[in-house]
């Protein structure tokens, strides 16, 4: 048999969140895309019973013996997202077999497209090798390993997303219930997607306090499971009791829980302009409330509604950095484009990225 036939190969997409930013870890609503940008994943069984992995863009072959997988530490590089994953597997019982696995992002790292979820679910197909887990729980298992071993406290939205994309439709997510519903995309806008190429270092340790911040507004909330079942009444007569901090952050997590039952409704109908405009209220949300922006990201969201055929914009994922999602009129994106790079260029000296996104499909084996 040629060597060649022993490949399997593995695809997880990343994913660009339309709206719905930090509700997921608040029991809360997300409306995110599968993109085509992600993570291709190689494997070949056998050899010494070690986890050996290569990355296209990341120098060296590392190896970990089977053996040592379900107690080290962590090694605090990329490696982390598939050991984390290949641990989990373990925690599940099932074995872990000798593998190396050739690994190929094409989402650009550091973005706030998932490309850490990319990697995990495309390895953790690789590493179950046919054990077939249900679509949600692999996402589970992928987001138990950012949690578990990474230490990122992250939501369900990027995993699932991976897993569940679909061409042609956004994933409207309860993470209360971890069920969806997809919705098309209206026809007349497309999603554009801008990257600052800027990731400011305050990313993850700012998203542990946003949690803890989530946490401490509920303890004002006896009984209540999360910040997805108080109610904007109940904030408001709470007021005075919150702190300044934790009370803006509950105001946009539960405004922002409305956005996104107001964009799924304006999708169904088709209200691209309703879409944008919710799009830009999330923004500033999260610019004045969440505090999760910044300069980059701002200056990316005015120049983009400053032009037309542009209904909307705002920044996507965690923040501090990485991307933009706007929705423009087909007619108006090579415009955009120009203008967009100009004038980002021109003020910050750095050259945007832009990407025209179509929803694509969820995590597969492709050969
Ligand atoms: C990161 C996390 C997600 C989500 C977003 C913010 O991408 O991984 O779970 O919390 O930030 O919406």
């Amino acid at each position: 048999m040629a060597l060649a036939s022993l490949v399997k190969h593995y695809h997880a997409p990343g994913r660009v969140n339309l709206i719905g930013e930090h509700t997921d870890y608040n029991g809360g609503f997300v409306m995110p895309i599968a993109i085509a940008m992600g993570c291709d994943v190689y494997a070949t069984p056998g050899g010494e019973p070690e986890l050996r992995l290569e990355s296209k863009q990341f120098a060296g072959d590392l190896s970990f013996p089977l053996a040592n997988i379900a107690t080290m530490e962590k090694t605090g590089t990329w490696a982390d997202y598939v050991l984390g994953v290949a641990r989990e597997i373990l925690a599940l019982g099932l074995e872990l077999k000798p593998m190396h696995l050739s690994i190929n992002a094409t989402v650009p790292t550091g973005s706030g497209l998932s490309s850490s979820a990319a990697l995990e679910v495309s390895s953790a197909l690789a590493l179950l090798d046919g054990h077939e887990l249900s679509p949600l729980d692999l996402a589970r298992l992928c987001q138990r390993a950012e949690r578990n071993f990474v230490g990122m406290p992250c939501g369900i939205m990027d995993q699932y997303a991976s897993v569940h994309g679909k061409a042609h439709q956004a994933i409207m997510l309860d993470c209360r219930s971890i069920t969806h519903e997809y919705v098309p995309i209206p026809d007349g806008a497309e999603i554009v997607v801008t990257n600052t190429m800027v990731k400011h270092e305050l990313g993850s340790s700012a998203y542990r306090q946003r949690v803890a911040e989530c946490q401490e507004a509920l303890s004002h909330f006896p009984g209540k499971a999360a910040l997805r079942d108080v109610t904007f009444a109940e904030l408001e007569r709470a007021a005075s009791q919150i702190a300044e901090i934790p009370l803006a952050r509950a105001r946009h997590v539960i405004l922002e829980d409305l956005r996104v039952e107001q964009f799924y409704a304006a999708a169904l109908q088709g209200d691209l302009t309703a879409m944008g405009k919710l799009m830009v209220e999330s923004h500033r949300s999260l610019q004045h409330d969440y505090e999760v922006s910044c300069e980059e990201l701002d200056s990316l969201v005015d120049i983009a509604l400053t032009l037309d055929g542009v209904y909307g914009s705002r920044m996507t994922g965690g923040g501090f950095g990485g991307c933009t999602v706007s929705l423009v009129a087909p007619e108006a994106i090579a415009m955009f484009e120009s203008q967009v790079s100009a004038q980002y260029q021109a003020k910050w000296n750095l050259k945007p990225v832009i990407y025209r996104c179509t929803p694509s499909d969820g995590a597969h084996r492709v050969a």
